[in-house]
């Protein structure tokens, strides 16, 4: 890559699941990418083994560098656990460390952010979830989200030479995802509970749908959003597709040779939801993003990667 093409990026949060998968195909295709991350959280070097860039550790709410310039920058960082309760440290750690970075941004000349929103902007509303529609989020996780927009909007209209772009990730799972624990995804959970031979565990009857997403698609949206957003604006990032949790457990026993049957469960929560699905019209129109997954292939190449038959 000649030097008028190569980048300079930055991934907050580049230590986790979505930010080192996005920071790995940045440099993977030639650019020069920083890595921002506290490590407090579920940052872990080992997302970042191979990676060649340099990697600032540090906390966005309390500290931001001076005069770095990047061609733009990609903010994942975030308390990403949606049962976190502590209203100050959510709006902290997600809000105010988001204003922190949008002003290093603006200081510094940095003309395009892309930042993860979420689903959980939209809680219960009706979907399949359009942008456009009333958020109401369920938590405040969600809470967070939907003021990060806010911001984001009001930040833009105040310096109108940024663009700042939100992707609303529904259900994502994928390589790098380990060391969120109990918050990765169920494709990971029942892919560990099949692995050891156990029957997977579902929710009667295995047939509450979510828009699940893989990453290396979460990746895909983001390098859209990159190279043809042109507006501030927020997207659903997802396939626009619901699946079950029955259709993961089916995807899972093709995978890994396995014939093993559900084990329904009751589920003790009262108002757990039993669809989510984005509406994904305005990132196809507007980012000219499609997925390239469907459940079937994410899987089949998830498990290849934790069976260690693909590297990739
Ligand atoms: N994974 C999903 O399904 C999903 C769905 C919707 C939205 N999102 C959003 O996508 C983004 C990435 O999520 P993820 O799944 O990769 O989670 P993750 O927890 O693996 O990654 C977040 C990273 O940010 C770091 N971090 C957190 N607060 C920080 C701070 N104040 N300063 C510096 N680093 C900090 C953590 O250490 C971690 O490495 C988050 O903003 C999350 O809210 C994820």
């Amino acid at each position: 890559m000649d030097a008028k093409t190569k980048k300079k990026y930055l991934v907050t949060g580049g230590a986790g699941f979505i930010g080192s998968n996005i920071a790995k195909t940045l440099e993977a295709q030639g650019h020069e990418v920083t890595v921002m991350d506290d490590f407090s959280k579920n940052g872990h070097f080992k997302n970042l083994i191979g990676f060649k860039g340099d990697v600032i550790t540090a906390d966005l709410f309390e500290y931001m560098p001076t005069d770095m310039y990047f061609d733009a920058i990609f903010h994942e960082a975030a308390i990403t656990d949606t049962t976190v309760m502590d209203q100050k440290a959510m709006m902290e750690q997600n809000v105010e460390a988001f204003k922190n970075l949008l002003n290093f941004a603006a200081e510094n000349e940095i003309k395009k952010v892309i930042y993860a929103s979420s689903a959980a902007t939209y809680g219960n509303g009706p979907v399949p979830n359009v942008e456009t529609q009333p958020t109401h989020p369920e938590n405040v996780y969600g809470f967070s989200k939907v003021i990060m927009d806010n911001v984001a909007r009001q930040f833009a209209e105040d310096n109108n030479d940024m663009t700042i772009i939100g992707l609303r990730y529904f259900n994502v799972y994928g390589p790098g995802e380990y060391y969120k624990g109990k918050m990765a995804s169920m494709v990971y959970q029942l892919y560990n509970q099949m692995k050891a031979g156990k029957r997977p565990r579902v929710f009667k009857y295995g047939e509450q749908q979510r828009d699940f997403v893989y990453v290396k698609d979460i990746v895909k949206i983001n390098l859209c959003a990159l190279n043809n957003g042109k507006e501030t604006c927020v997207y659903n990032a997802a396939t626009g597709i619901p699946r079950d949790y029955n259709a993961i457990i089916a995807c899972l026993n093709k995978e890994l040779g396995t014939n093993l049957e559900p084990e329904y469960i009751d589920n003790p929560y009262p108002f757990f939801q039993l669809k989510t699905q984005a509406d994904m019209t305005l990132a196809k129109e507007k980012l000219g993003y499609e997925p390239d997954y469907s459940l079937e292939a994410g899987i089949a190449d998830y498990v290849s990667i934790l069976e260690g038959r693909n590297s990739k």
